[in-house]
């Protein structure tokens, strides 16, 4: 047996005027869209933009559903626009910001796993780590990739890596 330690860094501001100017640019963008997520059961307002490597932007916010599972998280939204529209550019950058009542959330906001997932996704997908800003009234953390927030993640090389022999050994 033997233990291994996993590390993260994160990098923390105190308010959005102390990210670097392409940063602020993208956080304001997510801000803006949260405003027209459609949240009308959870009232969690939530928001992504998302920076290609063409320079485009894509903004999606939640898109909730009365039979619950057949809605779709901020992230998903916006990375899935990206991928349809613009299929040959890759992810470099992705914030994200929600809004309880209209109100800035106190802790950074936290991609569920399945938003984790199809991050990890498109970072296989393009060969590239994104920047990843979560935003809060409280802190706003930026990390450097997907690696950081979905360790130990399942992925393309995964399917590639061959099983055991039939016979069981
Ligand atoms: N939600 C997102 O859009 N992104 C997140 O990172 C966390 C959760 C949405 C899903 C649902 O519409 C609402 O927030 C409450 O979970």
């Amino acid at each position: 047996m033997k233990t291994t330690e996993i590390r993260i860094t994160v990098r923390e501001f105190e308010n959005i005027d102390e990210l670097p100017e392409s940063e602020r640019a993208l956080l304001m963008e997510a801000r803006r869209i949260s405003e027209f997520a459609y949240a009308p059961y959870s009232g969690f307002h939530v928001g992504a933009a998302v920076l290609l490597g063409n320079g485009k932007i894509t903004t999606g916010n939640n898109q909730e559903n009365s039979a619950y599972p057949s809605g779709l998280c901020a992230e998903r939204v916006a990375l899935f626009y990206a991928n349809a529209n613009y299929p040959d550019s890759e992810v470099k950058m992705i914030a994200i910001s929600a809004a309880k009542n209209g109100i800035l959330v106190q802790d950074p906001v936290k991609p569920c796993g399945g938003c984790r997932q199809s991050l990890a996704e498109a970072e296989t997908r393009f060969n590239t780590p994104m920047r990843i800003i979560l935003d809060g009234k409280d802190s706003i953390i930026v990390l450097n990739g997907v690696e950081s927030l979905l360790p130990l993640s399942f992925s393309k090389k995964d399917l590639d890596t061959p099983g055991p022999s039939k016979g069981g050994e």
